[in-house]
């Protein structure tokens, strides 16, 4: 598995990958080019042979960094590609001036809030019912 920025020949497959996980921030390929137009945003993704596998992508604005996607190929899922992409992206933040990650996740999404657990980050907040009207979104952030 290699690491590396996606680059907007990868848009195709990036929007494919979050088709396949509903989980993940629907943007489609046009979404996705947009987002790599934005000068604050980065995207890391993971390639085993010609397949995109998963990616995560992030904005920095100064000494603060959010996550705004991330998404693994169902296929490719418990192999440590989210963990290896997150950890990847905190050490580009913290290279580029960052000092504080914070994502969003929805307090049903038991794989992911064990994800981000497990790369170190903690709770910071709860917003209520903010998911469809239905679902709490859990505030979490590290110190990189
Ligand atoms: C969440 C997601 C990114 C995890 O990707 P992944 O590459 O399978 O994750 P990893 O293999 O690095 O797993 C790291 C840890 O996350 C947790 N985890 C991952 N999948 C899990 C699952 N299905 N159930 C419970 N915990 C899970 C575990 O703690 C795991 O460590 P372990 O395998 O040593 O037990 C992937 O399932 C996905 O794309 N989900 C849909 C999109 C999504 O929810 N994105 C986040 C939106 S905020």
């Amino acid at each position: 598995m290699i690491y590396r920025p996606a680059t907007f020949s990868d848009c195709a497959s990036l929007a494919a990958i979050e088709q396949r996980q509903p989980r993940c921030a629907q943007w489609g390929e046009a979404g996705w080019r947009s987002e790599m137009e934005v000068p604050a945003a980065y995207i890391l993704c993971a390639q085993e042979q010609s397949v995109v596998a998963g990616f995560v992508a992030l904005r920095l604005a100064e000494e603060v960094c959010e996550i705004v996607n991330v998404g693994v190929l169902p296929e490719y899922s418990r192999r440590g590609i989210a963990s290896q992409l997150l950890k990847q992206a905190l050490l580009w933040v913290r290279e580029h001036g960052g000092r504080q990650v914070t994502l969003e996740v929805g307090a049903e999404n038991i794989p992911a809030v064990c994800l981000y657990k497990k790369i170190g980050f903690v709770m910071m907040g709860k917003r209520k019912k903010f998911y469809q009207g239905r679902e709490d979104a859990l505030v979490m952030g590290q110190n990189v």
